[in-house]
């Protein structure tokens, strides 16, 4: 396990600790990210150049907030080549058995995840395995036969922030390249995704300015709450995911993630006067059903994203919506740039309940096996 502040460790400059530094780097990274992969997406070449032999399905595996990553990447490639996928937990790979013709994406930014590279046991040998990690040099990128980059440099915070959003955006142009390459995707509509991913930075910094100015006080108002409830639908799903994550992992308190329409199968039970319900919003209509849902418990709702946001400014009272919107339709990536105030309010939470941000309890930059 590599020691979590090496003698190389990034100086975090003006920021108050790691976390905020890396929260900040992230429309940077995925604005260099794309210099890099942004025309060899679209003539399919970056797929072309891994050498990896044609699939028929593909299986994601991974843990915590790669999960996540992984999550979105299979959800781009089901939706718009409508090729089957799976999501597996990596600590879950023995209940799993892969369809032949299936390639395993194993997403890690350590590479030395114990549940991942148990996973490839089961795995290597009759599937072909592409890596997508920030570590080349990790067990998990020698045992690949294919490895991606996710180059989104050191990341001091034990929490994965950047590494996240650089999964998500290294993971999404590699499935867009792959669909060209294969000819289930149009260039000409592939060019048009890697111009609608360019508007991710601009996007990201906006939602960060946003967040900048209401996520203390919001944090301020949640405070007491015993718990947080997130939720999303369809594609907005893995980042609700990520938020409630972001959340337990660094204030150390109970946060679930949900997706909406399960919400009157048993969540709501949870719903009571006070209780913070983080939505998710990428501009799914029936979300509005499901936050007046909510609303009609006595929820307080938070709304991340969405263009129809109905009460535009935060207010520190139950019953209110807190307003965190920049507006915005559906991208098969879903909402990415929501991720930026989902991790700016679970590190503020986490500040005003006095915890380290950089060296959260309960987590390793790299977890060992059992
Ligand atoms: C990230 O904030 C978490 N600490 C954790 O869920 C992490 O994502 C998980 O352990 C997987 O790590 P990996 O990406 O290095 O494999």
């Amino acid at each position: 396990t590599p020691a979590p502040f090496a003698a190389d460790t990034p100086d975090r400059g003006d920021h108050a600790d790691h976390m905020a530094k890396e929260i900040g780097e992230q429309p940077a990274i995925v604005a260099t990210i794309l210099d890099r992969v942004g025309r060899r997406t679209v003539d399919g070449s970056t797929w072309a150049g891994l050498g990896l032999p044609a699939f028929d399905r593909l299986a994601v595996v991974a843990c915590g907030t790669s999960l996540h990553a992984g999550q979105v990447v299979a959800g781009v490639l089901r939706r718009l080549g409508g090729v089957p996928t799976d999501v597996v937990a990596a600590s879950e790979s023995d209940q799993v058995v892969l369809a032949p013709g299936t390639l395993v994406v194993a997403i890690s930014r350590s590479g030395e995840t114990a549940d991942v590279l148990r996973a490839l046991e089961r795995f290597e040998d009759r599937h072909p395995v592409l890596a997508l990690t920030n570590d080349v040099h990790s067990s998990l990128a020698r045992r690949a036969d294919a490895v991606l980059d996710c180059d989104a440099g050191p990341e001091v915070g034990v929490t994965a922030t950047k590494t996240f959003t650089a999964q998500v955006v290294v993971g999404v142009t590699a499935v867009v390249s792959a669909l060209v390459a294969s000819g289930r995707l149009d260039p000409t509509r592939a060019a048009a995704l890697v111009d609608e991913l360019a508007e991710l930075p601009g996007r990201m910094a906006a939602a960060a300015a946003v967040a900048a100015d209401r996520v203390p006080l919001l944090a301020a108002t949640v405070r007491d709450a015993p718990g947080l409830l997130f939720l999303g639908r369809g594609p907005g799903l893995p980042y609700a995911a990520e938020g409630a994550l972001k959340t337990t992992e660094l204030s150390y308190r109970w946060a679930q993630a949900h997706p909406a329409g399960e919400l009157k199968h048993g969540p709501l039970a949870l719903v009571d006067e006070g209780i913070p319900v983080v939505v998710v919003d990428h501009g799914d209509h029936r979300l509005r059903a499901d936050v007046a849902e909510v609303r009609a418990r006595g929820a307080l709702v938070v709304t991340i994203g969405g263009a129809d946001s109905d009460v535009p400014a935060l207010t520190a009272s139950r019953n209110a919506t807190a307003d965190l919107a920049w507006g915005r339709g559906t991208a098969p990536w879903g909402p990415v740039e929501a991720v930026v105030p989902l991790q700016m309010l679970a590190r503020e939470l986490a500040l005003q309940a006095g915890c380290d941000v950089d060296k959260p309890r309960g987590t390793a930059r790299a977890v060992g096996g059992a």
